[in-house]
């Protein structure tokens, strides 16, 4: 059975843009950003693409390329033993996609709620009303109904899109959402510069505040930050990058991918300031007090800031949650295709019957977020999911690759057909800086856990929620990595990628 393959490098691209630009880039950074210090944030996140998220893009993009599968495959043909990392990288992934879907839902019947300013003048009233908030994470509240029907829409889409492949479906939809989603969020833009106040919302977002930068907390954010935002470390671009024609220019690639999702993002940000400022100025309070809503940001506070706008409320906030949907949905097809390509290198069978497995299995799992409970429980599994899942995957990916393989073969791959080459840097990245950030990351976070349950939750719900999602992780990364697979150690076919 002849290898799906996307039908131009455009398409490519723009498909690795549709995965990195999601939810990270306008519902997460801005309210990471805003509770790390707003203008602090900006140089050590600047400091992590350069010495993370471009590094290790350009290796996902190289692996998945050189060595023709998603993660436990792409990694299982370069040493038996590290399929199993692929496996956890895929497991992570399947995490990811029970809970973004519930976000996107919400998104999408606040498309409606915009057109008619349905929540009133108590937004976080009615966003709690509305899903259906429950007292904690052990009192599920039953399933609600307004967040079931945009969830089943959500998911018979991406059935459909990923059910067409990888150039049929996930190209398609790409080239059609990706530049209608800049194009809404430029009207989104011009219309908060173009607001009273929003010049407070740019000097909170962009003065440094030197004193922060020494905090490592907000390094340790930044990192955090980044890995969620491209796409890294959880199995997506080593799959997106296996459905690469031979001759592939793979740096130019990986840098256009990053360079679009963090401009974008910025681009984002500003707008998403620029109305945050507009709302402070309005009611006579800092831009540091409207921003710091951690989750809340774009469900209570965008709402309460759309409906203070002189004009065209309801418009321009059925235009600020359309983009949250286009974003969030080209990401969301992503990460299910992160562990389905998984699934299909490794057992060799068709897409559609990976498909109905992975995606049946994640469709029973993420009904959980659409109960009462959904919430408490998002919070909990997406803190440690990008605080340890991610960030675990990707110290220990840097660490076995740096120390334990050719990385010089790799770069040579990945500059064989590219416009711009990378130099020695490029290693000494994989090799020295990135484990040393990410490993002083990993014991941090475990020492910060340790002394108090996240987020002032009940410690069962954390031990199950939190440490129990990753200890599961684990655990599906062991059966599936020693069940007996169909693919060869590398095809005839495949060594001639090289
Ligand atoms: N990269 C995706 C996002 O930012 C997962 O939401």
């Amino acid at each position: 059975m002849a290898r799906d393959q996307w039908g131009t490098r455009m398409g490519f691209i723009l498909a690795a843009i549709g995965s990195a630009v999601g939810l990270g880039n306008i519902w997460r950074f801005p309210y990471v950003a805003a509770s790390n210090g707003g203008g602090a944030f900006i140089f050590p996140y600047f400091f992590a693409i350069l010495t993370a998220g471009i590094p290790i893009l350009i290796l996902e993009f190289t692996i998945g390329h050189k060595f023709r599968g998603g993660a436990p495959v792409a990694l299982g043909r370069m040493n038996k033993k590290w399929e199993f990392l692929g496996w956890f990288q895929s497991a992570v992934a399947f995490f990811i996609t029970v809970y973004y879907v519930a976000i996107v839902s919400w998104a999408i019947s606040y498309i409606g709620f915009a057109a008619t300013k349905a929540w009133g003048t108590d937004t976080a009233a009615f966003f709690f009303d509305y899903i259906g908030l429950s007292d904690g994470p052990w009192s599920l509240g039953g399933v609600q109904i307004g967040i079931l029907i945009p969830f089943l829409v959500i998911w018979a889409i991406a059935y459909f899109i990923l059910s067409k492949g990888i150039k049929r479906g996930i190209e398609k939809a790409n080239r059609i959402l990706i530049p209608t989603l800049v194009a809404l969020m430029a009207v989104i833009v011009v219309r908060g510069i173009t607001l009273p106040g929003a010049i407070d919302g740019f000097n909170y977002l962009f003065t440094p505040q030197w004193d922060k930068i020494l905090d490592p907390k907000v390094w340790v954010a930044a990192y955090g930050q980044i890995f969620f935002s491209l796409s890294i470390a959880f199995a997506i671009m080593m799959a997106y990058s296996s459905y690469l024609p031979k001759k592939t220019d793979l740096v130019n690639s990986a840098f256009i991918t990053a360079f679009s999702n963090h401009g974008f993002e910025l681009f984002a940000a500003i707008g998403v300031f620029s109305v945050l400022g507009y709302m402070a100025q309005a009611q006579g309070v800092p831009v540091a007090e409207v921003a710091s809503a951690g989750v809340g940001l774009a469900f209570i506070v965008f709402p309460q800031a759309i409906s203070a706008m002189p004009a065209l409320q309801g418009l321009v906030g059925a235009i600020f949650f359309t983009t949250l949907v286009f974003a969030g949905f080209t990401s969301f097809i992503s990460i299910i295709e992160a562990f389905t390509t998984g699934i299909i290198d490794k057992f060799g069978i068709t897409r559609q019957k990976a498909l109905n497995l992975c995606m049946g299995s994640a469709f029973i799992v993420s009904l959980v977020f659409v109960t009462g409970a959904g919430l408490h429980i998002l919070d909990i599994v997406d803190y440690f999911i990008n605080n340890f899942g991610i960030v675990i995957g990707g110290v220990v990916e840097v660490i076995l690759i740096g120390w334990f393989f050719n990385t010089e073969e790799l770069r040579q791959h990945a500059n064989k057909y590219s416009d711009f080459t990378i130099g020695k840097w490029w290693i000494f990245m994989i090799k020295f800086v990135t484990p040393v950030v990410l490993g002083y990351m990993v014991i941090q976070n475990i020492i910060e856990n340790i002394k108090a349950p996240y987020g002032g939750y009940a410690v069962s719900a954390v031990l199950v929620m939190g440490w129990g999602v990753i200890a599961t992780c684990v655990i599906l990364a062991i059966v599936f990595y020693n069940m007996k697979g169909d693919y060869s150690p590398m095809l005839q076919t495949d060594k001639e990628v090289d």
